[in-house]
C-alpha cells in the first residue's frame, strides 16, 4: 500500500471548459510518463466536478474543496456529500485555511463534514496548520495537535483508512515563502506521532500526511524526500500541467 499522493487545490479558478482541458492534459502526461504508486487528484470547483469526473479517464482522482455538514435541506448555496459523491468524485478537501478563516470553520463544525463525507464513501483530505503568530510564538504543535484531535480523532481506526491529512503552514499558502524541509518533516513526525498514539503504528504508517503551501518543482524534491512527507496538497502550480506533472514525478 502506497502513502504518496499529490493533490491539486485549485481554489476558485479556472471555466469550466479551462478545467476540463487542464484535467484532461494532467492526466494525459501522467498515462504517457506513467507514476507508478503515486495517488494522483485534482481538487476542482463544485461546478466542475461531473464533467471533469466524467472526462478523465481513472488515472486521477477528482476532489470537491468542501461540503456541507448537514446531510439535505434548507441550506442554500450549499452542497452535500451525497451529492459530491453523485458525481463521481472520490475525494472531498476539508479545513482548508481558507475555509476556517473566510468562512469561520472550527474544528467541531469540521468533525461533522468529516463524518457526512465518510457516510456517504467519500474519502477526506483534512487540513491543518498554524497562522504565521502562532509559529512565531512557538504554538504550531498545540494548534495542529487541536485541530487534529477535535476534527479527526472521534473517527474509528477504520474510518481513518479513508482519511489523508495535509500539513498545510498558513505562512506558506499563497506567500511563495515555503516551510523548509526541516520543518515540515518535524511537524509530520509530530502527527505521525499523534496517529500512533490514538490508532496504532500501523493506523500512523498507513496514514498519508501532505505537504502543502508554496510547493512547486524546485521544492518538491527536497520536500517529499522527508520520510514523513508522503506528496503535497498544491494550489497555485497545480494550475500549470507542466508544473503539476513536475510536482508529482518528484518523488
Ligand atoms: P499554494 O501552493 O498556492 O501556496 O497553495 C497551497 C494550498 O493552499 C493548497 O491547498
Amino acid at each position: 500500500m502506497t502513502r504518496k499522493l499529490v493533490a491539486g487545490n485549485w481554489k476558485m479558478n479556472l471555466s469550466l471548459p479551462e478545467g476540463i482541458a487542464l484535467a484532461k492534459e494532467v492526466e494525459a502526461q501522467l498515462l504517457a510518463n506513467p507514476t507508478g504508486d503515486v495517488q494522483v487528484v485534482l481538487g476542482v470547483p463544485f461546478s466542475h466536478l461531473t464533467a471533469i469526473s466524467h472526462a478523465l479517464e481513472g488515472e486521477v482522482a477528482v476532489s470537491a474543496q468542501d461540503c456541507s455538514a448537514n446531510e439535505s435541506g434548507a441550506f442554500t448555496g450549499e452542497v452535500s456529500a451525497m451529492m459530491v459523491a453523485s458525481t463521481g468524485a472520490e475525494y472531498v478537501i476539508l479545513g482548508h485555511s481558507e475555509r476556517r478563516e473566510y468562512h469561520g470553520e472550527e474544528n467541531a463544525l469540521l468533525a461533522e463534514k468529516v463524518n457526512m463525507a465518510l457516510e456517504h464513501g467519500l474519502k477526506v483530505i483534512y487540513c491543518c496548520g498554524e497562522v504565521l503568530s502562532e509559529r512565531e510564538n512557538n504554538q504550531q504543535f498545540e494548534v495542529v495537535g487541536d485541530q487534529i484531535l477535535e476534527g479527526l480523532f472521534h473517527l474509528s481506526k477504520e474510518q481513518m483508512k479513508e482519511v489523508v491529512i495535509a500539513y498545510e503552514p498558513v505562512w506558506a499558502i499563497g506567500t511563495g515563502v515555503t516551510a523548509s524541509s526541516e520543518q515540515a518533516q518535524e511537524m509530520h513526525a509530530f502527527i505521525r506521532s499523534l496517529l500512533q498514539k490514538q490508532y496504532g503504528v500501523i493506523a500512523a504508517e498507513n496514514t498519508s500526511i501532505l505537504y502543502g503551501g508554496s510547493c512547486k518543482p524546485a521544492n518538491a524534491q527536497e520536500l517529499f524526500s522527508e520520510k514523513d512527507v508522503d506528496g503535497g496538497l498544491i494550489g497555485g502550480a497545480s494550475l500549470k500541467a507542466n508544473d503539476f506533472v513536475a510536482i508529482i514525478n518528484s518523488f
